[in-house]
């Protein structure tokens, strides 16, 4: 168990307790989504991902953030910067879009897939599949327009995690956006 769990779960027991669990949501497909209303800068609030050595040491932990752009029907440029234990890191990948589906990937750089699971364009659920060859990391993060985000939205992000088999490893992220405005466009 993360240091960062006790608490969190300290947090979401009363809800947890007097509301069922919702149905699990179907992934939202490619016309329903519009990703001009995704472009731009996100924070990176929360992140659960079974990739060993991910995120730094506890106090070094940050908000992480990303910018998207839609280039043409079916690019996206993706920015992350995000506090990793060598210090804050930006990284730059163009994804191309699955013909049919509402999911983006560029193998040769590592990402199998980045789909939005759930969104209301003002915070995001956003799945990331990476890896090279048999290689496969799952990694759930919880995008939000601002630097804090409702109790719903990080209950929803828990819940997912819940079922991606990742609750063990989800981190809400200190409130320090030293490295998330390093990619402010
Ligand atoms: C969060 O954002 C608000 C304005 O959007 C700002 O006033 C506040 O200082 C920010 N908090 C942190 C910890 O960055």
């Amino acid at each position: 168990m993360r240091p960062g769990q006790p608490v969190l779960l300290l947090v979401l027991a009363p809800a947890l307790a007097v509301r069922p669990l919702p149905q699990e949501q179907k992934p939202k497909e490619a016309h329903t989504l519009n990703w001009n209303k995704l472009s731009g800068f996100w924070y990176i609030l929360a992140v659960a991902t079974d990739t060993q050595g991910f995120l730094p040491a506890r106090d070094k932990r940050k908000l992480g953030a990303s910018v998207l752009r839609v280039h043409k029907r079916a690019q996206l440029k993706v920015v992350v910067a995000f506090s990793r234990p060598q210090g804050c890191q930006s990284q730059e990948v163009t994804l191309k879009k699955d013909r049919k589906k509402a999911v983006f990937r560029n193998t040769l750089r590592g990402v199998k897939a980045f789909r939005v699971v759930s969104t209301d364009y003002t915070y995001g659920l956003v799945y990331l599949q990476l890896g090279r060859a048999d290689r496969n990391h799952k990694t759930l993060l919880l995008f939000h327009r601002q630097n804090v985000s409702s109790f719903q939205n990080l209950k929803e992000f828990m819940d997912k995690c819940d079922v991606l088999a990742l609750s063990e490893a989800a981190v809400v992220l200190p409130k320090d956006a030293s490295c998330a405005h390093t990619i402010l466009p």
